[in-house]
C-alpha cells in the first residue's frame, strides 16, 4: 500500500492506494469516530462492493442510500434523497458519510456531507479509475444544473480516500479509458516526464498491468495532492486541472448529461485546447499530433459532436466557473508539461478552433 497526503494543515488527510484495501477493515475504521454512519452508493456499485464496506462498520452502519446510476442523476434531487435519509434516521452532526462509487457518487455524497447540518465527516471510497486519480482527491463536491455542469457545489475535504485498485477489475473498458483521460491531463499540465512515461506505457496501462496501473494512480494522485495543497480553493494553479474542461463541460451539457462520459468529453476538449494553443503560437503541430495520438491510443474520442455548433459551444462555455465578468477564460498549453493559468483569448482563434477542429 502507498500512502500519500493532501497537506492542508488541520484538514490534511491520507490517500491510501493499493490492491485489496477494502479487506483491511482497520483502514476505514480508524477514520470513523461516530456510531452513525451512512454509505451512499449507486445501483451498479452497491451490489459489487457495499457489503465489503459494511463489514468494516458492523453495528455503526445505520443507513445506506442507493442512488440510480448515471451523470443525469447528479442533481439536487439526489442530494435531497440523501438529506431525507439522514433526517429520517436522526443523524447527528458527528455522523460520517461514506461515498462509495465513481466521481458522480463522490461529488453528490461530498456535497450532501458539506451541507447536512453545515458539515459532517465524509470518506471517499472511489471505485472508478477517474475517481481514484482525480475526483476523490481535493474536496470539490457538487451537482449539475440543467444549464451548467457542476454549477452547484462546495469545497469540502474528505477525512481520507481509500483507493482499492482491485475494484477496478469490474470496470468496463470504456470507463477505464475515460479515467485515463484525466491521467494524461497531469502529464500535459505539469509533469512532462509522466507524459513520456504514458506514451511508452499506455498499452500496459490499457491492459491493466498491475504495476503500471499502481504507478499511474500514485503519480496522478501525487500531482493532484500537490496542486490542491498549493491552492485549495482555486485562486490560481488549481485551475490548470481544468485543462480541456471548458470545452468538455460544454460537450457534456450540450450533448445531454450521460451521452459522453466525463473523461471522453475532457479528451475531446483537451484536443480543442491543444488546437487553440497551436493557433496562439504556443504548441507546434507536432505537439498537437502527439496529444491527439495519445488520446486515440487510449481509445478516447478526439472529435467534438457534429451537432454542437460553434455558436452553441460559445453559449455553453459562457457558463463556467473560471469566467470573470462573463468573459470566457481557458486553460491552454504553453508546451507539453506546462499549462497556462486561465486566459481570455481573442474571439477569432477561438472561433477558428470551434469551427474547424474536427469538422470537415
Ligand atoms: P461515474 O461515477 O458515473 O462512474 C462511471 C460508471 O462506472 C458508472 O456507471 C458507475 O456505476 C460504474 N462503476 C463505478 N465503479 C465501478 C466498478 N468498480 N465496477 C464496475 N462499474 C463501476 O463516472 P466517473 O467517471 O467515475 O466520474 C465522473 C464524474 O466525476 C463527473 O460527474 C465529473 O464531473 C466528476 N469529476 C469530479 C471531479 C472533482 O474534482 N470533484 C474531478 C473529475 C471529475
Ligand atoms: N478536477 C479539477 C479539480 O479538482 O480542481
Amino acid at each position: 500500500m502507498k500512502t500519500l497526503h493532501v497537506d492542508l494543515g488541520e484538514r490534511s488527510y491520507p490517500i491510501y492506494i493499493g490492491h485489496g484495501l477494502l479487506q483491511h477493515q482497520e483502514l476505514l475504521q480508524q477514520h470513523i469516530h461516530s456510531r452513525q454512519v451512512m454509505i451512499v452508493s449507486n445501483s451498479t456499485v452497491a451490489p459489487l462492493y457495499l457489503q465489503r464496506v459494511a463489514d468494516c462498520l458492523e453495528e455503526n452502519l445505520l443507513a445506506t442510500v442507493i442512488l440510480p446510476d448515471g451523470e443525469q442523476f447528479k442533481t439536487l434531487e439526489s442530494t435531497s434523497t440523501i438529506f431525507d435519509a439522514l433526517l429520517e434516521k436522526r443523524f447527528s452532526r458527528n455522523a460520517t458519510l461514506i461515498a462509495l462509487g465513481g466521481g458522480v457518487i463522490g461529488d453528490i455524497g461530498g456535497f450532501a456531507a458539506a451541507c447536512y447540518q453545515r458539515g459532517i465527516a465524509f470518506v471517499q471510497i472511489p471505485t472508478t479509475l477517474l475517481a481514484q486519480v482525480d475526483s476523490s482527491v481535493g474536496g470539490k463536491t457538487g451537482v449539475n444544473h440543467a444549464l451548467g455542469k457542476n454549477m452547484i457545489g462546495a469545497f469540502y475535504q474528505p477525512r481520507c480516500v481509500i483507493a482499492d485498485t482491485g475494484v477496478l477489475e469490474t470496470l468496463d473498458d470504456r470507463q477505464f479509458s475515460a479515467g485515463i483521460a484525466e491521467v494524461i491531463k497531469y502529464g500535459l499540465i505539469r509533469d512532462q516526464a509522466f507524459f513520456h512515461w504514458l506514451e511508452n506505457n499506455l498499452q500496459a496501462l490499457l491492459a491493466r498491468d498491475k504495476q503500471a496501473l499502481a504507478y499511474a494512480i500514485e503519480r496522478s494522485c501525487r500531482n493532484k495532492a500537490e496542486v490542491v495543497a498549493a491552492d485549495e480553493q482555486e485562486s490560481g494553479i488549481r485551475a490548470t486541472l481544468n485543462l480541456g474542461h471548458t470545452f468538455g463541460h460544454a460537450i457534456e451539457t450540450g450533448a445531454g448529461y450521460g451521452r459522453f462520459l466525463h473523461g471522453e468529453a475532457v479528451a475531446i476538449g483537451t484536443c480543442q485546447a491543444a488546437d487553440l494553443s497551436r493557433r496562439l503560437g504556443w504548441l507546434d503541430a507536432a505537439d498537437v499530433a502527439r496529444i491527439v495520438s495519445i488520446f486515440q491510443e487510449a481509445r478516447l474520442p478526439v472529435i467534438p459532436p457534429q451537432d454542437l455548433s460553434a455558436q452553441r459551444f460559445l453559449e455553453l462555455m459562457a457558463v463556467d466557473k473560471k469566467n470573470i465578468d462573463g468573459k470566457i477564460r481557458l486553460i491552454l498549453l504553453e508546451s507539453i508539461g506546462s499549462a497556462t493559468l486561465p486566459v481570455s483569448v481573442d474571439k477569432q482563434p477561438l472561433h477558428e478552433t470551434l469551427k474547424q477542429y474536427g469538422r470537415n
